[in-house]
């Protein structure tokens, strides 16, 4: 009866990033209604710095109540837009982004379509750039929504670029080659390469030396490249983010044919946490692009009244100085609290620089080194001590072990409990006595919910005495 976009789970929603969010409402963290409920440590969402947003909007009534020089805009803004966007949003837009990137490049606001979110500038980008059935290489690991993004709607493929934590996860040659000569193997026509950066989920921004990678390899295949650098301002300790403008700028080659063939998305839904406002936009040098993404983006608009109060928050310049700098030092000391706690439990993280997340290695507490070990760590982490993370899977990580936890969406507090949950956790599984306490755990299922009653009283009670 249906069609077979809406009839086949090509959607991804039953990978485990979704299952463990669908979990987490069911049974959300609350320390006083629901203190053993999920904490959710599985949501890429800035909300340290709301409060300086909500004190911008207090002082600035006057722009969400559609008044301007003592008149109403009302009209102006409830009335048909055309798709091309306010003018004011794409000024505001290119010059912080220019700000971001020191300056060093210059963003022309005629070359920006405004999309509803990165999701939709990915989308838009890839209906502009392949056909049905070809391909982009994406280097793991990746954000779990590109499989929904990219290749939902418009047909394409994803071949993964398999990073190892050998090298931190950086692209090398060889790891593009292989994965050009993999989707060569499968028939697929190679489109471009889509790179992250700063990534999710590792939370390193990419190295000079990377970008040149990526940059000589598009340049010799003749294909695009799709920089995704939606946390392009969430990079809170050096070294810096470098856009992949900035490398082609400095190469001499921004008024080559070659330039054509990049593309930048972006969207304030990390850097601004507006994720509810829908402010996405792709910046390109492709005139056709440009203009086949501006009729696109009839299907993804961001609201007029969204694009004059986010106009207006960019445009006031003193307070948005003000906000970066504060918001980049309570993210660098959120980071440093998680990555301290987690290290105080023998749990490490890949050195990360950027992001709302750590990317963590838990390779030591898998009962076996299997992406089945990794779920069943997953499982343990959700439903045993109600913690919801990404395992690296979700990621297409090529080595199990790996998980993604947010921590900017939660409370200190909430990142307290969660840490004294995972200690208990870790430490009623030494070392080796993991492998074989699983074996324990298997047979004595029966056991387990009052395994897991300790666990979270425990850590309650460890929570309240260290504060
Ligand atoms: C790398 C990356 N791209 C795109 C998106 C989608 O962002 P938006 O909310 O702007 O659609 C996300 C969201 O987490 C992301 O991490």
């Amino acid at each position: 009866m249906l069609s077979k976009k809406a009839s086949f789970g090509s959607h991804g929603e039953n990978s485990s990033y979704f299952v463990g969010l669908q979990e987490y409402e069911k049974n959300p963290y609350d320390s006083v209604h629901d203190p053993s409920g999920i904490i959710q440590m599985d949501l890429a969402e800035n909300k340290l710095s709301m409060d300086l947003l909500e004190s911008w909007l207090a002082k600035n009534s006057d722009v969400t109540g559609f008044k301007e020089d003592g008149g109403s805009m009302f009209k102006d803004l409830a009335l048909f837009q055309d798709y091309h966007g306010l003018p004011s949003l794409k000024k505001e837009l290119a010059e912080f982004m220019e700000e971001v990137r020191g300056k060093r490049v210059r963003i022309d606001p005629n070359k920006i379509v405004l999309t509803a979110g990165s999701t939709s500038a990915n989308e838009t980008l890839m209906f502009c750039l392949a056909e049905p059935g070809d391909a982009f290489l994406i280097p793991t690991p990746y954000y779990p929504g590109y499989d929904r993004d990219l290749k939902w709607r418009t047909g394409v493929e994803i071949v993964p670029i398999q990073c190892s934590s050998s090298n931190q996860f950086q692209i090398t040659n060889s790891t593009l080659e292989e994965a050009y000569k993999h989707a060569q193997e499968l028939n697929l026509d190679v489109k471009g390469v889509l790179i992250t950066n700063p990534s999710n989920p590792l939370g390193t921004t990419m190295s000079q030396r990377e970008i040149n990678i990526v940059i000589n390899f598009y340049m010799e295949k003749v294909i695009h490249i799709v920089s995704d650098e939606i946390f392009s301002a969430t990079v809170f300790s050096s070294p810096n983010f470098i856009s992949v403008l900035e490398t082609i700028h400095q190469r001499n080659l921004q008024d080559s044919i070659i330039m054509n063939l990049v593309h930048v998305v972006y969207s304030l839904s990390k850097d601004l946490g507006h994720s509810g406002f829908r402010v996405g936009m792709i910046y390109s040098n492709n005139e056709m692009v440009i203009s086949a993404a501006t009729k696109m983006s009839s299907f993804g608009l961001v609201s007029s009244q969204t694009q004059h109060l986010v106009s207006n928050i960019l445009g006031d310049k003193m307070f948005m100085k003000y906000y970066m700098k504060e918001n980049l030092r309570r993210l660098r000391k959120r980071h440093g609290m998680l990555v301290s706690k987690l290290k105080r439990i023998g749990i490490p993280c890949l050195r990360s620089d950027g992001g709302l997340f750590c990317w963590v290695d838990m390779r030591h507490l898998l009962s076996s080194k299997t992406f089945e070990g990794e779920l069943e760590l997953w499982n343990k982490i959700l439903y045993d001590i109600k913690i919801n993370t990404s395992p690296g899977s979700s990621c297409h990580c090529s080595e199990p072990g790996w998980f993604r936890m947010c921590f900017a969406n939660i409370s200190e507090e909430m990142l307290h409990v969660s840490m004294q949950r995972m200690k208990v956790f870790v430490e009623s599984f030494p070392g080796e006595q993991i492998k074989e306490k699983r074996q324990q755990n298997k047979i004595s299922i029966l056991r387990k919910p009052l395994v897991l009653k300790w666990v979270l009283k425990l850590s309650l009670f460890e929570s309240q005495m260290d504060r």
